[in-house]
C-alpha cells in the first residue's frame, strides 16, 4: 500500500507513535537490510528519545550477507544493539526476546526490588511501509493479525499481543515516513520496492540500479545477462540488457521502459542474488 505523506499525515503519524511510545518498554525499529540508512525514518532517535532500541535489519534473506555483517558491526560499534532477521521464515527471531531481557534486566530488577508484580516486556515495532511490520507481528504472534491502521490518519484500540511468556507487543505498529528530501534515498527506497507506485521516473530509478550493480556486483550483471563486457556508457548496458531480453519496439528501437520494469523485477525477485545497496563504508560520519 502506498502512502501519501503530506505535513499533517506526517503530524499525526508522529503523535501516533508518540503516544504508543509512553506504553511501551522497548521499540523494536525495523528497517531494510539492504538499505538500513535509507529505510529509516529521518526523526526516529528524536520520536524515541530515551526509550531502549533494537534495530531489525529485516529481509536479510534478501540482502548481501557479508554486507549485513558489516551493518551489524556499524550498529554495534555506535552502542546500537541490532539483529539480522526474516520475519517471513522467521529466522532470528529467537534473539529478539532475548536482547530484549538482557536490555531490560536493570528496570525489571529495580521494578522487582520495589515489589511490583513481574509482568511481559511490552514493546512496539516502528518502521517505515512495506518494511515488513504487519508480517513481523503475525510472525511473532503466530496468528494472523489482519493489517490495520497502514493509513496515518486510522486510529484503532491499542491491543497487546503475546509472543511467549515473556513479551508482547503493541497489535498496530508504528508508521513513519522515510526521508524522501534526498532523491538517492528514493532511488534506492524504489529499487528494493519499498515505495510500490513509483513516483520517481522508471528510467532514472534503472540508470541508479544499474550504475550500483555495475560497481558493486559486476559479475551477478555478466551473469544474468550474458554479457563478456560491461560497456562504460549505461545507456549501452540498457541496450545491450534490452537487445538480449527482447525488450525492443519495431525498428530494432530499444523499449527503455520495458528494459526498466524487467530489470528491477528480477533485482526485487532476486534474480540477481542477494544484493545489498547500502555499506556502512559511506555512512561513517551518521
Ligand atoms: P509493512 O507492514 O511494514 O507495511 O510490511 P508488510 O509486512 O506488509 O511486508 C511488505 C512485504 O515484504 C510483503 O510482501 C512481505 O511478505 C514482505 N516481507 C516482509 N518481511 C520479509 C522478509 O523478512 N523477507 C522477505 N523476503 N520478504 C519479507 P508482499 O505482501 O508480497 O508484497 P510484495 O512482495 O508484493 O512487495
Amino acid at each position: 500500500m502506498t502512502i501519501q505523506w503530506f505535513p499533517g499525515h506526517m503530524a499525526k503519524a508522529r503523535r501516533q507513535v508518540t503516544e504508543k511510545i509512553k506504553l511501551i518498554d522497548i521499540v523494536f525499529e525495523l528497517v531494510d537490510a539492504r538499505i538500513p540508512m535509507s529505510s529509516r525514518n529521518p526523526m526516529i532517535d528524536e520520536i524515541i528519545s530515551s526509550k531502549p532500541r533494537i534495530v531489525l535489519l529485516n529481509k536479510a534473506d534478501k540482502a548481501d550477507a557479508a554486507i549485513t555483517k558489516q551493518w551489524l558491526e556499524y550498529f554495534n560499534d555506535k552502542d546500537i544493539p541490532a539483529i539480522a532477521i526474516d520475519a517471513q521464515t522467521g529466522t532470528g527471531l529467537k534473539q529478539i526476546t532475548t536482547l530484549s531481557k538482557e536490555l531490560l534486566k536493570a528496570k525489571f530488577d529495580k521494578m522487582a526490588e520495589k515489589g511490583i508484580k513481574p509482568r511481559a516486556i511490552r514493546a512496539l515495532i516502528i518502521g517505515i511501509p512495506n518494511v515488513g511490520k504487519s508480517t513481523l507481528i503475525n510472525r511473532l504472534a503466530k496468528k494472523n493479525i489482519t493489517k490495520t491502521g497502514d493509513r496515518p490518519g486510522v486510529t484503532t484500540a491499542q491491543q497487546w499481543v503475546k509472543v511467549g511468556k515473556e513479551l508482547e507487543l503493541l497489535d498496530t505498529p508504528g508508521i513513519l515516513w522515510p526521508k524522501f528530501e534526498d532523491q538517492l534515498v528514493g532511488f534506492k527506497l524504489a529499487t528494493t520496492g519499498a515505495i510500490k507506485d513509483t513516483i520517481l521516473n522508471l528510467q532514472e530509478i534503472t540508470v541508479f540500479a544499474l550504475n550500483f550493480l555495475k560497481d558493486h556486483y559486476p559479475n551477478r550483471l555478466k551473469e544474468r545477462y550474458s554479457i563478456d563486457e560491461i560497456p562504460d556508457d549505461i545507456v549501452d548496458l540498457f541496450d545491450e540488457i534490452g537487445k538480449k531480453r527482447g525488450c525492443v519496439i519495431s525498428g530494432g528501437q530499444i523499449d527503455y521502459d520495458k528494459t526498466s520494469e524487467l530489470v528491477l523485477r528480477e533485482i526485487r525477485t532476486d534474480k540477481l542474488g542477494r544484493l545489498s545497496f547500502e555499506i556502512p563504508e559511506n555512512f561513517q560520519e551518521e
